[in-house]
């Protein structure tokens, strides 16, 4: 007889594995958690100061950070977004306050970065086979971490800014294809649309209720190129932080004349 799912045992309360000792790993399971801290923590102390460094723009290269600059009163004509500052000059507090909340929303609720500050921040589980301190576990089910869910609309904002990153790098090649910034903007932005595309929403947007692909070739097409970049979404993750931390950084230290020709 076929087994319904009113026959089934009624599901166990949400739990972790229970294990009496403190963990069952003997290797240094504790690494992978202690630099994933120390990089994100690095990670989000620039991203603070860097959202307040008013040197964003050196024409022609924009700081990712804060990049597209929307307010007359804050960006240079040269810095605003095919010359346009919908914002007038009512907003006069930095450009990446108003947007850096996209691309922060698109990171804090991506998979595989959930995964790596789950263990690192909260230690929910520290690693596997390892015991966590936290009694209750309640999963992604509740209030607030139900909020996760949000994260394909934050892919749709990250397509829009990869766009614009694009943009600005393309902008700077015209105007001057010789520079290393125009190269280090080139870089982070390939990077940065690799690391959108490679997203687990864009993957199943791309044809993730398909029945048929023979029916839906391009969209098939499509998912096998995002799916090979799936495969490579931590890896993509990780190189495209470093990519916009060091490309922010960068253009930065140009504007405020720490680097110079002919390394600008
Ligand atoms: Fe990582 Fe979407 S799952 S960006």
């Amino acid at each position: 007889m076929t087994q319904t799912a009113a026959d089934s045992p009624a599901p166990a309360r949400r739990q972790r594995a229970q294990l009496k000792e403190r963990t069952l790993r003997t290797d240094q399971w504790w690494r992978y958690p202690l630099v994933t801290f120390i990089i994100f923590t690095a990670f989000l102390v620039y991203a603070t100061w860097a959202i307040f460094d008013n040197d964003f723009f050196v024409a022609p290269y924009h700081a990712p950070f804060a990049s597209p600059c929307l307010a007359e009163a804050v960006c240079p004509e040269e810095a605003q977004l095919f010359g346009w500052a919908p914002l007038g000059d009512w907003y006069t507090w930095p450009p990446g306050l108003l947007i850096l909340g996209l691309p922060a929303g698109f990171r804090f609720t991506c998979y595989y970065y959930r995964k790596a500050y789950y263990r690192a921040f909260w230690l929910s589980p520290p690693a596997c086979a390892v015991n966590e301190p936290h009694s209750k576990y309640t999963g992604e089910s509740r209030f607030p971490l139900i909020l996760q869910n949000i994260h394909r609309y934050f892919f749709y904002a990250a397509i829009v800014i990869g766009l614009i990153l694009a943009y600005d790098a393309v902008k700077a090649l015209i105007e001057k294809p010789a520079g290393v910034g125009t190269w280090v903007l080139i870089v982070n932005a390939i990077l940065i649309n690799m690391y959108t595309l490679s997203c687990h929403s864009c993957r199943h947007i791309t044809a993730g209720r398909l029945n048929h692909f023979s029916k839906h070739p391009i969209r098939y097409r499509a998912w096998g190129f995002v799916s090979k970049l799936n495969a490579k979404h931590q890896e993509l993750a990780l190189i495209s932080m470093f990519s916009v931390m060091g490309a922010d950084l960068y253009v930065r230290l140009v504007a405020k004349g720490v680097i110079s020709f002919p390394f600008a």
